[in-house]
């Protein structure tokens, strides 16, 4: 194992990542950031310089579960105190499981303004995956919206609530195209270099490794290539029993690998598709070139590009998401039976007029002193002692109808789990404040993977549900689908020290509330970097 240094500079930079020319965030000029590449074991050292003018930054590795560095997680509010304008913070943590992971801002909206990017750790040298492929490729998908983060927050912070709407366009590699006609070529150009569609450029007869991680701020995607069938291999770093896809339907916050062989007609190039699902979409697919060599990489297939599968036939994505078990030979099976149960019912709502997500009636709110600090401290009044409900009435609950939820309130409030406990948690999905919707939501844990034990249609019924939860071979992941009208089951070990996030992976939803906060073990944590302190009630530890 060894140390890698990474040196990074935050800033604002003109970017034409669709043709249309807006400010992005990007990291040494870049967005997507780069890649962090290292093997397991290593030490992980990025020192992050803000130069945005006038916002602060914090960078969460997800998928690193920083055990025994809990305060390098980077989620402002929870682990640290943002990086303000002219600092520096240094990042300290050991990536310990080979996989595919990948970090992004936990600052605001600020992912969505391309502040992102990949982390594949290898295998220690000697040992091999149980899959065989001839080269490893990345690509990172997203969505792009014109609108900056600071309209958009604003909008959905307001009385009249204003939805920001579908994103303008899909990004694969950081490169989309959005139909400039009617705009002036100072605003959007689309001969700009930077919107070409990115190209994947194979040999006939190789079989390649996709690393494929979705960092959309909304949509949820299917992934394809024109003719060619994947092997679904990893996802969220844990090996999947192999199963073939023709689209692989991947949430926001998910990462995946899947095995291609460029075993088509090589005399041409063919197309790699994402479209918008679970949402009626209404932005533009977007595009890439798989590219045989050595034909010429901008060379159009000959083509239409495929349309991809229904935005609503969630039959089949929840399909495949039951298909995700882990693979035969490397199961960790779960604890048989947890020591709590926590029903989390996701409704829509509107709180002293404002729209909110809420969680049990409780939209969660995150204090201006870093909860870790702030429990590791022993402060009182950062955040609210009642715990909140474990379940409210959720087997009463009309799923079906608009949300008429009165008494739902904002606050700070965060679950308390006793140390090394087995908790089981189960999202509820439920209709939105509009007639006939129910969205989808991408949830994530940070510090822990957690087994999937299963999916489920309707209401969650807790002594008729718990017998068909697959405990056999589940998946371990981070990240997870909630699908429309339905629940997902999910179990982990409170056995990582620490204070964390468990939240929705749209960031428009995570910013009106719909997260949790778990604290576990705080007691046990070693002494957290002064560097981590200087805001809110922080200040006051700062001695000269
Ligand atoms: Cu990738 Cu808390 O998020
Ligand atoms: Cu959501």
């Amino acid at each position: 194992a060894r140390d890698r240094k990474f040196t990074w500079e935050i800033s604002y930079q003109h970017k034409s990542l669709d043709c249309y020319k807006k400010l992005a965030v990007a990291i040494n000029g870049l967005t997507p950031g780069p890649t962090i590449s290292a093997e397991q074991g290593d030490r992980i050292i990025v020192n992050v310089t803000n130069n945005l003018f006038m916002e602060n930054v914090a960078i969460h590795w997800h998928g690193i579960r920083q055990r025994g560095t809990p305060w390098s997680d980077g989620t402002d509010g929870v682990s640290q105190c943002a990086i303000m304008p002219g600092e520096t913070y240094t990042y300290e943590f050991v990536v310990d499981r080979a996989g595919t992971f990948m970090y992004h801002s936990h600052y605001g909206l600020q992912r969505e303004a391309g502040l992102y990017g990949l982390i594949t750790v290898s295998l220690p040298v000697g040992v091999s995956e149980p899959f065989s492929y001839d080269f490893d490729r990345e690509i990172i998908l997203s969505d792009w919206y014109h609108n900056t983060t600071y309209e958009t927050a604003t909008d959905l912070a307001s009385i009249p609530f204003l939805w920001v709407g579908e994103p303008q366009s899909l990004l694969i590699n950081g490169r989309g195209n959005y139909s400039c006609s009617g705009l002036a070529a100072s605003v959007c150009n689309s001969t700009n270099p930077e919107c070409l569609p990115s190209n994947l450029t194979v040999i006939s007869g190789k079989t390649y490794r996709l690393r494929i991680a979705s960092l959309t701020s909304l949509s949820a995607l299917s992934f394809q290539i024109e003719d060619h069938e994947m092997t679904v291999v990893e996802a969220d770093g844990h090996y999947v029993e192999p199963f073939v896809v023709n689209n692989l339907y991947i949430y926001s916050g998910e990462t995946y690998s899947v095995l291609v062989t460029a075993n088509q007609n090589s005399s041409r190039n063919y197309w790699t598709t994402i479209n918008v699902v679970s949402r009626q979409p209404n932005t533009p697919n977007g595009i890439a070139i798989f590219n045989y060599d050595p034909i010429d990489y901008q060379k159009l297939p000959p083509t239409n590009p495929p349309p991809g599968p229904l935005w609503n036939d969630t039959k089949s994505q929840v399909n495949q998401s039951r298909a995700i078990k882990a693979r035969q030979g490397f199961i960790v099976t779960p604890p048989k039976k947890p020591d709590r149960v926590i029903v989390l019912l996701n409704t829509q709502n509107t709180i002293d007029g404002y729209v909110r997500w809420s969680l049990n009636n409780v939209s969660h709110t995150l204090p201006s002193t870093p909860l870790l600090i702030a429990i590791k401290e022993n402060m009182t009044g950062v955040f609210d002692p009642n715990p909140p409900p474990d379940d409210n009435d959720s087997a009463n609950y009309d799923i079906y109808s608009v949300a008429n939820n009165t008494n739902s309130v904002s606050s700070s409030s965060i679950y308390r789990l006793q140390f090394n406990s087995t908790v089981d948690i189960i999202l509820q999905n439920a209709n939105t404040m509009t007639a006939n919707v129910s969205e989808s939501h991408p949830w994530h844990l940070h510090g822990h993977d957690f087994w999937v034990l299963g999916y489920g249609e309707g209401k969650f019924n807790l002594s008729r549900d718990t017998e068909t939860y697959n405990l056999a071979d589940p998946i371990m992941k981070n990240t997870v689908p909630l699908h429309p009208y339905g629940w997902t089951a999910l179990r982990f070990k409170a056995d990582n020290p620490g204070v964390w996030l468990f939240h929705c992976h749209i960031e428009a939803h995570f910013f009106l509330g719909m997260l949790v906060v778990f604290e576990s073990g705080v007691e046990q944590v070693g002494d957290i970097p002064l560097s981590n302190y200087g805001c809110g009630q922080t200040k006051s530890f700062i001695k000269p």
